[in-house]
């Protein structure tokens, strides 16, 4: 009957539901993320959607507590900080921001390693020990699981494989400043940068018919599916980046399946089959043709609450 309030921080989306043991999100809401300034303006939006589900089942009282998954979220301090693809700054106490206005207690972790956990426990990772949870949205995030657990690492930061290096040199990162790395290219992002420049140099392209700001991974989809050449190059670009990254990082700890997840997967096969091919072609002859890439099972954004949910009963 106990249940707890899963939450999913994105740069630009946040997702909440309320979960139950078994898993199940029994309630779902969202609010945007990107328009709270003010860390303290966003707690305040976010309670006043999330009190009324409180209600619904009671009080407080009834609730074991509140998971939230966060982009640069740490578990051992409780606290997000300096993380490039939100809105605030600097170092934020953000478990007990929320337990502030909650009155329950707060968990977090990283948003992707939630996701990892959800999907280890009700997803497409049931059973496995050792995978790689690849995060595709405004950012790039990862979680590791090796040997059944997350690995956090000696300050809790561990599984930024997004910011590792596919390109040295390569596109300078919009807020980190770094060049070349993996989310500089296959976050959202990333692929907008890359189908702006595309649809410069073919003036042709589908992609054309957009003004500049509605260029994103949905109307490179749209364009794709229409099959224009230069929209389904921006995918395959996107995906030999990816899978170049992920050869190494399964090289790194030789997971038995990656797994894929977050509002870029909707682009499919334009991006995973690139990314199957230039991962293959890159690895270790002993690790090729075993890992499995795939899809998320989850419905969007559930992995991350129940995986942000289950940190609750975990305690
Ligand atoms: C952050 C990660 C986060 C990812 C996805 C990255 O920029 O550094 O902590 O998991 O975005 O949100
Ligand atoms: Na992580």
């Amino acid at each position: 009957r106990r249940v707890a309030l899963g939450i999913d921080i994105g740069g630009t989306n946040t997702k909440f539901g309320v979960v139950n043991h078994r898993g199940e999100v029994l309630e779902k809401g969202s609010l945007r993320t990107d328009e709270y300034k003010k860390i303290e303006d966003f707690i305040d939006a976010l309670y006043l959607q999330v009190s009324p589900l409180i209600e619904k089942y009671g009080t407080v009282k009834n609730f074991d507590g509140i998971g939230l998954g966060v982009p640069n979220g740490n578990y051992y301090t409780g606290t997000v900080e300096l993380a490039p693809n939100l809105p605030w700054k600097g170092v934020i106490p953000f478990a007990e921001l929320m337990e502030n206005k909650f009155g329950m207690e707060c968990t977090i972790t990283n948003d992707a390693n939630a996701a990892a956990l959800g999907e280890m426990l009700f997803g497409a990772a049931r059973g496995m020990k050792d995978f790689i949870m690849i995060t595709l949205g405004t950012g790039v995030g990862s979680g590791i699981v090796a040997n059944g657990n997350v690995i956090y690492g000696h300050d809790g930061f561990a599984g930024e494989l997004g910011h590792t290096i596919v390109k040295p040199g390569g596109r300078k990162h919009w807020s980190t400043g770094s060049e070349g790395s993996l989310e500089a290219y296959a976050s959202a992002t990333g692929i907008a940068i890359t189908a702006k420049k595309m649809r410069a140099e073919f003036p042709s392209s589908m992609l054309n018919q957009y003004p500049e700001e509605s260029i994103n991974s949905k109307t490179v989809y749209e364009c794709a599916i229409k099959e224009d050449p230069i929209a389904i190059e921006v995918f395959r670009y996107t995906g030999q980046k990816l899978g170049e990254a992920l050869a190494n990082f399964v090289m790194f700890s030789s997971p038995e399946a990656i797994l894929l997840f977050g509002g870029v997967i909707q682009a499919g096969d334009f991006i995973l089959k690139p990314a199957k091919l230039h991962m293959e072609r890159n690895l270790l002859p002993i690790f090729r043709d075993k890992v499995r890439l795939v899809f998320s099972e989850l419905p969007e954004a559930d992995a991350a609450i129940l995986g942000a949910s289950a940190l609750v009963w975990e305690q």
